[in-house]
């Protein structure tokens, strides 16, 4: 698995001011995107960014983490990083409503990146709600590599599917998903994917989402006996390794259970070695416990 920072921060991080360039409404999200300099050619598929939300007088110290949706550099030197923003609490929301023109102080890219195979594989990319962001970019990755690349997004309803039109042009194909039927097939994407891995012989599935949903790959994905790189989305008060609110118990390659950080040593993980839970309590078992 790619890992840019191994158990430190992501040795390619800086903070700074970034510019919001355009911010357009996209179903239930925000398609923003800042003008972020050359810190885009460091940003991979996987990484995510932590940003300063409520404007300098805010009480909400805490920054906030978002999946980068794409990270590009244009022919004139300008980088952009582009994100998909679903307006939830204050923090989000406060991000939501920022107009063109608006500076906000981000620190990017954080975390580990999505594995890329050398040689061509199918691959399985598995989003739920705005866990589809980070999916777009990995797609074009794997495509470069000359993999087969099939996509299955799922939300609750057709509004919380965030699926543009060019992201599906770099995918085989696309399944959604949604709980009311509202669009594609009525169910969760866990429905669909034994059929999939089956028919289209998958070697690795990609997948970022709520907990329950990357659980619940997980069971398909060892079943299956296949590869399962997940993008977990744990609440992070720091982002940046030092709080330790972030930590999922992960077996390492010694077979010891660790709380491990996953601002630091994630958010991409091997699915297949966290041990999945809903609740907060340490499972026995972790060393140290
Ligand atoms: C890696 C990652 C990628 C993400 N990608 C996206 C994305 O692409 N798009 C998107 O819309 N959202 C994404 N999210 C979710 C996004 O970070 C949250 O929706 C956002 O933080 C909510 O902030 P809020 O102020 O709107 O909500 P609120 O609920 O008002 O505030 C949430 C704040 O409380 C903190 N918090 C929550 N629980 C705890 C706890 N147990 N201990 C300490 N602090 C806590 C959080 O860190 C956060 O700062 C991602 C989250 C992670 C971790
Ligand atoms: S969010 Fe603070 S250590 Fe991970």
């Amino acid at each position: 698995m790619a890992s840019d920072g191994g158990t430190m921060i992501n040795s390619k991080a800086a903070s700074i001011k970034a510019e919001l360039i355009s911010n357009k409404k996209a179903g239930s999200y925000n398609h923003m995107v800042f003008s972020v300099g050359e810190l885009a050619a460091h940003c991979k598929p996987g990484n995510f960014v932590a940003i300063k939300v409520g404007g300098p007088t805010s009480a909400m110290v805490l920054r906030r983490a978002f999946a980068i949706y794409r990270a590009s550099m244009r022919s004139d030197g300008m980088g952009l990083l582009e994100l998909v923003v679903a307006p939830y609490g204050n923090g989000s929301k406060w991000l939501a409503s920022q107009e063109a023109g608006s500076v906000v102080d981000v620190i990017a890219p954080l975390g580990t990146s999505f594995g890329i195979p050398v040689e061509p594989v199918n691959a399985l990319l598995v989003g739920g709600g705005y866990g589809s962001a980070p999916l777009f970019a990995l797609a074009e990755t794997l495509k470069q590599r000359g993999c087969r690349v099939d996509m299955v997004l799922g939300a609750s309803t057709a509004a919380k599917i965030y699926a543009p039109l060019e992201g599906k042009r770099s995918v085989n194909s696309l399944t959604i998903t949604t709980d009311d039927g509202s669009a594609g097939t009525m169910g969760r994407v866990s429905d669909v994917l034994s059929q999939l891995i089956q028919e289209n012989e998958v070697d690795v599935i990609y997948s970022c989402g709520p907990m329950a949903m990357l659980q619940a790959i997980t069971e398909i994905s060892t079943a299956h006996d296949v590869v399962h790189q997940c993008s977990v989305e744990e609440s992070m008060a720091c982002g940046i390794g030092v709080c330790m609110t972030c930590v999922l118990p992960v077996q390492g390659d010694d077979g010891v259970i660790r709380m491990t950080r996953t601002c630091v040593e994630g958010p991409v993980m091997d699915g297949n070695r966290v041990l999945w839970s809903t609740s907060r309590e340490i499972p026995d078992g972790v060393w140290g416990k």
